[in-house]
């Protein structure tokens, strides 16, 4: 089916920020526990800790941001349990996820030591459902405080003499469900409670990020912004795709046609559920100074036949690849109010990027779409108006291909690109208008060089294990052609995704 694309490489829209390629890591299942942190004296080769074959993954992704400690376990945290000599530390019940013990061996200095170990941003969640004011604040102050105080000695005394940077703090989350269970109007005056003593000390400026709504619910982004915008600086929204419903959510990797339709249909209501919450915070912050941040989002199915239904593990196949890239063209869409989002999770749980077995792992396809992706950070949004084929089942219809244009600071043009049908071939054509006449083709089109990437599997349910670690894997994408008026046109085969790059 045929697709056309016009891209004004004249016209950017703004800035695409980095931190929509975000992570989030909770303390939940094995995620940080195997699938971050071995300890120092584990067998598996290590960085103070922190395992090296993750370590050298995720660098490679060179995630801009990473939020912690939860999710639901954030509202349950007490930070002070995880600091000190580890021995000496609380062992507690991990109530939420799994019923196990959490010995807090990862705690504040292992969780920013991974974050300057991966050149990236902490975004810490504090706890208002079960924390007291003075708790948040002082944690802020020990990581943050330069100088004499009461916690900046603790600090010290645990090892870490200067303070860290720490620009984002999250008051709380998701304070309508298991952050407490409240109302809008009582979080909106508890957050303005709270943020209050978020501080900033030194130099150090926080960027207080108040807890948004779950999905539709569009009240809670009403109120927050009416009694507390003036307060926060980013305000969150929490959307998962699930193919089926909360009880019986559906296979990771067993899975219809018609499931990888409905799976894909639901991905796409993340554009709806932008957009909406966007015209409520228009209405109180028309400049847009504060972010809309989609601090939580990803696919999540049925755990894994045989594990711990609190460990939320689930494979990851091509679903999940068009789920990501869909998922990211959203966000750069909306790049004018959208400035952070963390898929969930990034080890071992939901849509992860890796997955680990004892001391092996491998990526999954999520992971090559955020690699294939990270061309867009902080790259010019260029304005392109797409005609796309339909991809009907069923009696529904969805656009076949999704599509997002960038320029970087080196000045070339990168053009991502899914195709979501299941079974027919995406003909894409694309017209690169208003370059420099010196590089124009005939019709607007190009004479610069172009080359892709392309990521598919010999399946739907292509996926890559720990015994099969390349199944699905970025190869060169060779079916480009450029017209003698410079159009380009790209063929992309059935459930696939890929980033070409011009220039
Ligand atoms: O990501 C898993 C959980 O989903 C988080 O802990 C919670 O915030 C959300 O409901």
């Amino acid at each position: 089916m045929s697709n056309r694309v016009v891209i004004h490489t004249d016209r950017t829209t703004g800035s695409i920020n980095r931190n929509i390629y975000g992570h989030f890591a909770e303390h939940l299942g094995r995620c940080i526990y195997e699938g971050i942190w071995v300890g120092e004296d584990s067998s598996i080769p290590n960085t103070k800790g922190i395992r090296n074959d993750v370590l050298e993954a995720l660098r490679e992704l060179q995630i801009p941001v990473l939020r912690w400690p939860g999710g639901c376990f954030a509202d349950e945290y007490h930070w002070k349990d995880g600091i000190g000599p580890r021995e000496t530390r609380k062992r507690m019940i991990n109530t939420h996820w799994g019923g196990v013990v959490e010995n807090n061996h990862f705690g504040t200095h292992e969780f920013l030591m991974l974050c300057e170990l991966l050149g990236c941003e902490p975004y810490i969640n504090g706890n208002v459902g079960s924390g007291t004011v003075q708790e948040m604040q002082e944690w802020v102050e020990y990581m943050t405080f330069d100088g004499e105080s009461p916690m900046a000695s603790e600090r010290a005394a645990n090892g870490r003499e200067e303070p860290w940077k720490v620009s984002y703090f999250g008051v709380g989350n998701e304070n309508w469900g298991c952050g407490g269970n409240m109302r809008p109007e009582y979080y909106a005056d508890l957050y303005r409670r709270y943020q209050t003593y978020v501080r900033n000390y030194g130099d150090n400026k926080i960027f207080r990020i108040a807890c948004g709504a779950n999905d539709f619910n569009y009240d809670w982004t009403e109120v927050l912004m009416r009694e507390a915008a003036r307060y926060m600086d980013g305000l969150t929204l929490h959307y998962y795709t699930v193919p089926h419903t909360w009880a019986e959510k559906g296979s990771a990797t067993d899975f219809e046609t018609s499931e990888w339709f409905l799976t894909l249909r639901k991905a796409l209501v993340m554009d709806e559920l932008v957009a909406k919450h966007k015209t409520i915070m228009d209405k109180y912050d028309p400049d847009k100074r504060i972010s809309l941040i989609v601090d939580e989002w990803g696919t999540w199915y049925d755990v894994e036949p045989g594990t711990n239904p609190g460990f939320l593990y689930q494979q990851n196949t091509m679903r999940d690849a068009l789920v990501a890239a869909a998922t990211l063209h959203i966000f750069q869409k909306h790049h004018d109010r959208v400035r952070m989002a963390n898929i969930a999770q990034t080890v071992n749980v939901l849509q992860a990027v890796v997955l680990t077995e004892g001391a092996r792992m491998t990526v999954t396809p999520t992971y090559h779409v955020f690699e294939m992706f990270k061309v867009h950070q902080d790259a010019e949004a260029l304005d392109v108006d797409h005609r796309p084929a339909s991809y009907t089942q069923g009696g529904e219809s969805i656009p076949q291909t999704s599509v997002s244009a960038t320029r970087d600071q080196a000045g070339r043009i990168h053009v991502s690109l899914c195709n979501l049908s299941h079974d027919e071939e995406a003909v894409v054509t694309i017209e690169l208008r208003g370059l420099a006449d010196s590089n124009g083709g005939a019709n607007g089109g190009t004479q610069l060089p172009v080359s892709g990437r392309l990521l598919q599997g010999d399946a739907i349910h292509a996926h890559n294990t720990i015994e099969q670690p390349q199944q699905v894997q970025p190869v060169e994408l060779k079916d480009i052609t450029i017209s003698a008026d410079g159009r380009i046109q790209v063929t992309l085969p059935p459930a696939s995704v890929a980033v070409l790059q011009a220039g």
